[in-house]
């Protein structure tokens, strides 16, 4: 019994490694709402649509899950991390729009990649996912939008929407966006499905009866509901776990999680102080 709950703390553990990996998407019905939606506006005649949310509210993995489904149907890219230069970006938009690779120790001529995409109305559509796109600049970002102005390029752009900062706001993005849409954290049954959720697919079953109502409403007052802290605190209290189980069994339940072991995690990461 104890080797097995042992590995499975572990096991648990690394079920919450933050990570972008398309399989391990749960299905919420919000996150659900969102893709839905997402995936009807980009059927739309729209240049650019906002995706916006606080850092951890799932913006990467709803774009690599989208890209993902749709990449048999349509053209679309995913660009995860912005490009070092505008150099490097406009070659990756050159090599997907002409289907060839850009020559040797040359840049892109951006007014012809223009005309050339401007060649393509009618023929092809391509969707770019940007991810991080409050990383690129202001010039490239006046680039990308002469490119979706030819309607042959669409984007979608992901942005962190922090406390103090209204993006939204941001002069670009006044008038270019057509559709937004938000991410946010999630409500404490939405946190305890999305956990509970992670945790059967990984047939942890007595470690998710272990946390139950109660001890995931600390775990929400914690996070906040937000995917990445929540991912957090998981692997902490998974850790604190398999300390525990290993050291000192008789001081764990291993039918339920206490509060005592979640405040550690808790503190551990700084939600709360001693
Ligand atoms: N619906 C979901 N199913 C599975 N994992 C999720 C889901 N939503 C979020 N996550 C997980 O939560 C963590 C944070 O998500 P993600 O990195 O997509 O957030 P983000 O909004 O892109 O954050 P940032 O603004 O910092 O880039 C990741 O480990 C991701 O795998
Ligand atoms: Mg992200």
């Amino acid at each position: 019994m104890k080797n097995l709950m042992t590995s499975n703390y572990s096991i648990a553990k690394n079920v919450f490694l933050d990570k972008i990996e398309i399989d391990d998407y749960i299905e919420l019905s919000s996150s659900l709402t969102i893709y839905t939606q997402l995936e009807k506006i980009i059927d739309k005649p729209l240049k650019m649509i906002l995706l916006f949310g606080k850092p951890g509210t799932g913006k990467s993995i709803l774009l690599a899950r989208l890209q993902n489904n749709l990449k048999h149907q349509k053209e679309i890219h995913y660009f995860p991390t912005p490009a070092t230069s505008e150099k490097e970006f406009f070659g990756i938009v050159f090599k997907i729009l002409t289907q060839q690779e850009l020559p040797e120790n040359t840049e892109v001529n951006f007014s012809a990649l223009i005309k050339f995409c401007e060649s393509l109305l009618g023929k092809r559509e391509i969707i770019i996912l940007l991810d991080e796109a409050q990383m690129y600049s202001a010039t490239i970002m006046e680039k990308i939008r002469l490119l979706s102005d030819t309607r042959v390029v669409k984007f979608v752009i992901a942005l962190h929407k922090t406390d103090d900062e209204d993006l939204i706001a941001k002069e670009h993005f006044q008038t270019r966006i057509w559709e937004s849409l938000e991410l946010i954290n999630a409500s404490v049954d939405e946190q305890k499905i999305y956990i509970h959720k992670k945790l059967l697919k990984h047939n942890l079953f007595d470690v998710a009866n272990s946390l139950d109502g109660k001890e995931l409403k600390l775990v929400h007052k914690f996070t906040e509901g937000n995917y990445r802290e929540c991912n957090k605190l998981l692997y902490t209290i998974f850790e604190i776990c398999e300390y525990y189980e290993e050291f000192e069994p008789h001081n764990i339940d291993v039918s339920h999680i206490s509060k005592k072991i979640i405040e550690m995690a808790g503190l551990k990461l700084g939600y709360i102080h001693a």
